[in-house]
């Protein structure tokens, strides 16, 4: 059986351009993975199944990303061996925080192991299962462009933590990209560069383009980003597509101080350091 952890990512900012002719619009920013971590196995068994450790469904089984990556995975070196994948979540989903992405970086993984198939490749599959994969495979800190499928890794940044918190709302990727369309490339959010942790001030300031696309899908999302502003006294940034909403602290006591401040009633609340991969496999058969 091999083990793995998957870990959940963050948009240091998201600019987004014009609808390209293939569907998707070309993105840019920082993209930073985050222990916010998805437990995963995959082991040999008598036919294909995804579900959780202790036996529960889960939901969309065969379109399942994790499951997906496996799949493309075992085609890929030729086999039919059927394979039994579990998940346990603990990343949020339709969040923003690219939870399926790094479940499918983690499933590439595993099976590239259990079927014999090499990095190269695995990251040859990687923008066919979804436009954050690439970056979950290479995970760490990285520059990311296309429409998610240039990865250039950056060194690791230091000095700060996030409290990363997920409000009662739930945003489709799909869906923030054809607002962000329709309200004909509306201006983004910004966070100024003097409120940047010093690694991350040579960007100059943060844009997420996606934010008022993301308020006009759920105007609540305004209010609890100006209510996490007033309580932790500094400039909240929007995840991806969202509605994930997190602030930069100088360390993990002050991040985790953060999240436990926050008002009731959101989905999640959670200091998240940073992590320098976007998978990791903890066990060694
Ligand atoms: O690649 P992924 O499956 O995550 O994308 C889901 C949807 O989000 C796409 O079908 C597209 O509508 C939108 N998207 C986009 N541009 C991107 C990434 C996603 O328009 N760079």
């Amino acid at each position: 059986m091999i083990r793995a952890e998957a870990y959940a990512k963050v948009n240091f900012g998201l600019r987004v351009g014009r609808l390209r002719e293939d569907g998707f619009h070309s993105v840019a920013g920082i993209f930073q993975s985050v222990h916010i971590v998805d437990r995963l196995t995959l082991d040999s068994a008598d036919r294909d199944s995804i579900a959780t450790s202790d036996g529960r469904p889960v939901a969309d089984e065969m379109r399942n990303l994790a499951f997906r990556a496996a799949d493309a995975v075992r085609s890929f070196a030729g086999s039919s061996r059927p394979v039994a994948v579990t998940l346990d979540k603990a990343i949020p989903a339709a969040a923003g925080l690219g939870g399926g992405s790094a479940d499918a970086a983690a499933g590439l993984a595993m099976a590239g192991r259990f079927f014999g198939v090499e990095p190269a490749a695995l990251t040859g599959m990687a923008p066919q299962l979804g436009s954050d994969v690439p970056f979950c495979l290479a995970g760490g800190t990285a520059r990311v462009s296309g429409r998610g499928e240039k990865v250039e890794r950056l060194d690791a940044l230091s000095g700060f933590a996030l409290a990363v918190v997920v409000p009662p709302l739930e945003i489709a990727t799909p869906a923030a990209f054809r607002m962000w369309d329709r309200l004909d490339e509306p201006e983004g959010m910004r966070m100024p560069q003097s409120a940047l942790p010093p690694g991350l001030r040579a960007e100059g300031e943060l844009i997420n383009d996606l934010y008022p696309a993301a308020v006009r899908i759920v105007p609540q999302l305004d209010d609890w980003r100006a209510d996490l502003e007033q309580v932790w006294g500094r400039p909240v940034m929007l995840s991806g597509s969202g509605p994930s909403l997190y602030g930069f602290f100088v360390d993990a006591d002050e991040a985790v101080g953060a999240a436990d401040a926050i008002p009731a009633g959101a989905r999640f609340a959670e200091a998240a350091d940073l992590s320098v991969v976007g998978w990791r496999i903890t066990n060694h058969e």
